[in-house]
């Protein structure tokens, strides 16, 4: 598999968030840089919905008790990663990174942990043919379909403007073991649509289209999955803790986080 367009998101998004390196390729850097010129508040989207992420994967660990992560849609690797927080709550956790872009799974090998009693896997594929993703030798060697594992969804959904998501999501779902944990976040013009709008433009202009969601959009999409939402509910991201709600001005965030519980 090629990388597709949707290849330099992870770099923009590492990038905005000081992961940058000597990768960092020059139309990427121009994508951040019409990002930032265009919404300068756009590095703390991206530092909320990391923070999020990696919040809801490690309380998934410590409250859930789940012993295996598939991140779907995975990213470049950051300054903390999914197994720096699961790996600290348990070295024992199995990860699957899984991520279209071939730089953003090889950047996370890289930096992958080394000494932890937990198997990580690493696959290039891309997450809406949840066949093949589910089938995978990577998916497979780490994560066992009969026991409940946690799902992150990180800000990817809304690059998926080419496959039908229930049907997409409700696949997945469909083949996890009961008790298992979603965790996604989304992009939503409910807190500030004009900076969204922007925020969408200059990714059009780069060749990659998303596809936001409103709250409503977000139940119905986790009911057709199958998915019972749990507190604190569908809120924004910088207002999402695993034990409740902070204050947090939701426009400076402009993405929903979530967790749910299947089965
Ligand atoms: C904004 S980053 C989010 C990274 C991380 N999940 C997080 O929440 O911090 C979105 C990632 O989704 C990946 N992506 C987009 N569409 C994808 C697809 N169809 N299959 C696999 N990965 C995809 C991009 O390559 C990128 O790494």
């Amino acid at each position: 598999m090629t990388d597709s367009p949707g290849t330099q998101v992870p770099n923009v998004y590492a990038g905005i968030l000081g992961a940058g390196s000597e990768e960092f390729h020059r139309r990427d850097q121009e994508l951040a840089h019409a990002l930032l010129t265009a919404v300068p508040s756009a590095s703390l989207v991206a530092h909320h919905t990391r923070a999020f992420v990696l919040s809801a994967a490690e309380a998934c660990v410590r409250q859930h008790g789940m012993t295996q992560i598939l991140d779907l849609g995975a990213g470049r690797p950051t300054a903390r990663n999914v197994h720096d927080v699961a790996h600290a709550a348990d070295p024992a956790v199995n990860i699957c990174y899984v991520d279209h872009s071939r730089a953003a799974v090889a950047a996370l090998a890289e930096q992958g942990p080394t000494d932890s009693d937990g198997t990580v896997s690493y696959l290039v594929a891309d997450i809406s043919d949840p066949d093949t993703v589910l089938r995978s030798p990577a998916v497979r060697e780490t994560i066992d379909l009969t026991r409940p594992a946690a799902v992150l969804l990180g800000a990817v959904i809304p690059y998926i403007t080419n496959a039908d998501v229930p049907d997409m999501l409700k696949r997945y779902t469909d083949a996890l073991a009961p008790g298992s944990i979603l965790v996604l976040s989304h992009g939503t013009y409910d807190f500030d649509r004009p900076k969204v709008r922007r925020m969408q433009e200059v990714y059009e202009s780069f060749g990659i289209p998303s596809h936001m969601r409103g709250e409503n959009e977000l139940r119905a999409l986790m009911d057709h999955a199958g998915v019972t939402v749990l507190p604190p509910g569908i809120v924004a991201t910088n207002q999402w803790r695993p034990e409740g709600t902070v204050e947090a001005d939701a426009s400076e965030a402009c993405m929903y986080g979530l967790w749910g519980r299947t089965g």
